[in-house]
């Protein structure tokens, strides 16, 4: 399975050795439409924790718990809230909802809190693998605590080799951030986490008042993975903000240092002296390509700078990412 690099098609062999290694209280890291997950038995206990241990994760900070189908996900939760489930059932892609936590998933998954996190990916290959395993999969991004998330086998491989027991290499991921985490409560949906999923679909498609849970407000209570550096490179990173006056500082910042910048496609050929790794203009193109540009930068320079997005919906969930992963901004 290790070996296999980039191959478009897992055979049901493989599929089933993976599963085997699940159901024996192992770890497998494997595909989802928004980032490569590292899986576990989310009803081991045992198992449940070598996740922590693996990616040197705080235990204060809990998974989510990934199931085949709404159907799996109801046989856990028959009890679940209307609005979460209409949730899941709406929402196809890259959406968590945070609902009251169930007896029978081990007790690590919810790391102390009352709650747990549950997501139905969209990922055929994940859906499969999580129903060849015939249990509901615990699993966080597949990548050391505190790194950026992995978007190719590789990038999983580079990080937990040796520390987990099978990584299926497969296609890179299509979305390239995390799911966007929400909770229900009274009606009202509230984005713990943005992600791939977006806030103006869910306001659209769920007809209910969606709130964005500002930083500040005590949420890191509500959203534990707040508490936490994220997404880091091995070197210094640094946001440029979007000014008038950002290429001419970035330039001044760049000159007689081994710089990447990581920018818009367009800007290319405005930053003289650097390495230069241009993600696309849309926002879907920019999330599918931050977090193996941020790992390939890193390789090629001592400092990253990276633009900040435009200020608009569809590039939050980008900008909050680069903002977290950075050591300070360029005014
Ligand atoms: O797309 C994704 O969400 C990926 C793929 C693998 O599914 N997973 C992922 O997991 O990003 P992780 O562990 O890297 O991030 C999970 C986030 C954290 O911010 C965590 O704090 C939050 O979900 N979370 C988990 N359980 C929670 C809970 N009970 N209440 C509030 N937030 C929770
Ligand atoms: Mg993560």
């Amino acid at each position: 399975m290790r070996y296999n690099s980039h191959v478009k098609y897992l055979s049901e062999a493989q599929v089933k050795q993976g599963a085997a290694i699940v159901r024996g209280g192992g770890l497998v890291a494997f595909r989802t439409e928004t980032v490569y997950g590292l899986g576990a038995d989310a009803t081991n206990e045992a198992a449940v924790a070598k996740i922590f241990e693996a990616k040197g994760r705080p235990s204060a900070n809990p998974l989510i718990v990934h199931f085949a189908s709404v159907g799996q996900l109801r046989k856990f939760f028959p009890d679940i809230d209307p609005v979460s489930l209409r949730v899941v059932r709406k929402i196809k892609r890259a959406i968590t909802v945070v609902v009251e936590r169930c007896p029978a998933l081990a007790l690590a998954v919810s790391a102390g809190h009352e709650t747990v996190a549950v997501r139905v990916p969209a990922c055929r290959f994940t859906r499969r693998f999580i129903r060849a395993c015939g249990v509901p999969l615990a699993a966080p991004s597949a990548n050391t605590s505190g790194r950026p998330s992995s978007t190719r086998a590789v990038d999983v491989a580079a990080d937990l080799d040796g520390k987990i027991d099978a990584v299926f290499m497969g296609r890179d991921t299509k979305i390239g951030v995390e799911s966007t985490v929400v909770q229900c409560e009274a009606g009202v949906v509230r984005v713990l986490r943005l992600g791939g999923g977006s806030t103006e679909e869910l306001r659209r498609r769920l007809r209910c008042p969606v709130c964005v849970v500002g930083a500040g407000e005590g949420e890191a209570v509500v959203s534990p993975g707040r508490l936490f550096r994220h997404y880091m490179p091995v070197c210094p990173m640094y946001v440029a903000l979007r000014n008038d006056d950002m290429v001419v500082r970035v330039n001044a910042f760049v000159a007689d240092k081994k710089v990447a910048v990581i920018c818009l496609s367009g800007n290319e050929k405005l930053y003289q002296g650097a390495r230069v790794f241009a993600l696309g203009g849309r926002a879907a193109r920019v999330a599918r390509g931050l977090f193996m540009t941020l790992r390939e930068a890193e390789k090629v320079a001592d400092v990253i700078v990276c633009e900040q997005f435009p200020d608009t919906p569809d590039f939050a969930a980008v900008n909050e990412r680069i903002m977290r992963a950075a050591d300070g901004k360029i005014l």
